[in-house]
């Protein structure tokens, strides 16, 4: 069997570190591993629609903001084919079939949809402008199985996503298996593929609140400067029990280590040990275990760690920045690529919609279809 990818976003906001390292370094890492036959990146605006209807430019907008944070992070349009959700109409439909296979009970039970519904005020009880009361929107309620149809159109083995997302592909894996076994094996099963390193399953805010999100305030985005992420780790959440340098400090929940346990490698100290050369105390760290420890310890104080993990951000970042510098100057480039992988991507969701009408045996007027279908009548009225 073939293996085959497909992942996206929704383009509400430019990307943040934390869909970086958990799951844009992915996704570029398994693309050049050359072990994929067919890799697709999907820009999903009809999902951010879903929540965003009265704001379709925001949703405009952000297309090739991500976009370009997509190719600056090493997204090759030669190996994978990014296009835009919208745009690939056949995914519609393939929804709108999979929804009778879907109970409103099983949707209710979406423990991603039912945060992401208290997070933006959606009350469960029916819209009501007056009371000013959000009604949930249908579209809404029902992305989970939209995302299904994205999934399946590709018939796509692997679904490399953060960890916000394994509702949906369990979603995913029910709704191909009761396909399956109702018309007839035509879908594919998706496996999800998590990052391996718990600090990049959910990275942090940088107030230390659970997740990154725009409306919280507390993101780095990759198109940050040097200077931002500087600003930004300097007012980061640490241990707010280590107010003394000498005092001896938590790891733990501490989000200037968790940011540390995903960007932080061996060489970093090599190259930025200078940040732990101060005037009353010097270390020489050779890992993040030494640096752990001393802080443990106490004696090792917040600023020494953040100046590093500012480098550490910084020299991660600094490669992404250079190639969006380039692809800003290149924006009919830009759009061009999404275009054509928006073709691309059309016409394979087409053979799979194709598949699937002609495993419900819904495909009418299909070429030799039509000549059986008569026949099959004309007996009846015999
Ligand atoms: N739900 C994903 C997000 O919130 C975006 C998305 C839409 C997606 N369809 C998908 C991800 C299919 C993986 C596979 O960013």
């Amino acid at each position: 069997m073939k293996k085959i990818i497909l992942t996206g976003d929704r383009p509400t906001g430019r990307l943040h570190i934390g869909h970086y390292v958990g799951s844009l370094r992915r996704r570029v890492e398994l693309q050049n591993s050359g072990e994929f036959d067919k890799i697709f990146i999907m820009i999903a605006d009809a999902q951010a629609l879903t929540d965003n209807a009265d704001n379709p430019e925001k949703v405009r907008q952000n297309i090739l903001e991500v976009a370009m944070d997509y190719m600056s992070c090493g997204l090759d349009p030669e190996k994978s084919t990014l296009f835009i959700q919208s745009q690939v109409s056949e995914l519609t439909e393939l929804s709108f079939f999979y929804m009778n296979l879907v109970t409103v009970q099983r949707l209710q039970r979406n423990p991603t949809v039912k945060q992401e519904i208290a997070a933006r005020g959606f009350s469960e009880s029916e819209g009501d402008e007056n009371a000013n009361k959000k009604g949930i929107p249908t579209g809404f309620f029902t992305y989970p199985i939209s995302q299904a149809a994205d999934i399946t159109a590709f018939k796509a083995t692997v679904v490399p996503v953060g960890e916000d997302q394994e509702p949906m592909i369990e979603q995913t894996r029910e709704i191909v298996r009761k396909f399956n076994s109702t018309y007839g094996e035509t879908l594919v099963e998706p496996e999800i593929m998590l990052p391996s390193n718990a600090a990049c399953l959910r990275l942090p805010g940088t107030d230390g609140k659970a997740k990154m999100s725009k409306s919280l305030g507390n993101c780095i985005y990759l198109s940050d400067s040097a200077e931002e992420v500087q600003k930004k780790v300097k007012g980061m959440f640490t241990d707010p029990g280590h107010l003394q340098v000498s005092d001896p400090g938590k790891v733990e929940g501490n989000t200037v280590f968790t940011y540390l346990d995903a960007f932080c490698k061996d060489e970093h100290f090599e190259k930025f040990g200078s940040c732990f050369v101060g005037k009353k105390v010097s270390f020489d760290f050779k890992n993040l275990d030494e640096v752990k420890a001393q802080y443990r310890a106490g004696g090792l104080g917040d600023m020494m760690i953040k100046n590093f993990l500012t480098a550490v951000i910084n020299d991660t970042l600094e490669p992404i920045r250079a190639r969006r510098k380039e692809l800003e100057k290149n924006i009919p480039y830009v759009y061009e690529v999404l275009k054509k992988g928006s073709e691309v991507a059309q016409k394979e969701a087409a053979a799979t919609l194709a598949d699937v009408k002609r495993a419900m045996k819904i495909n009418y007027f299909e070429e030799g279809t039509l000549e059986e279908l008569i026949k099959e009548q004309e007996e009846k009225y015999k």
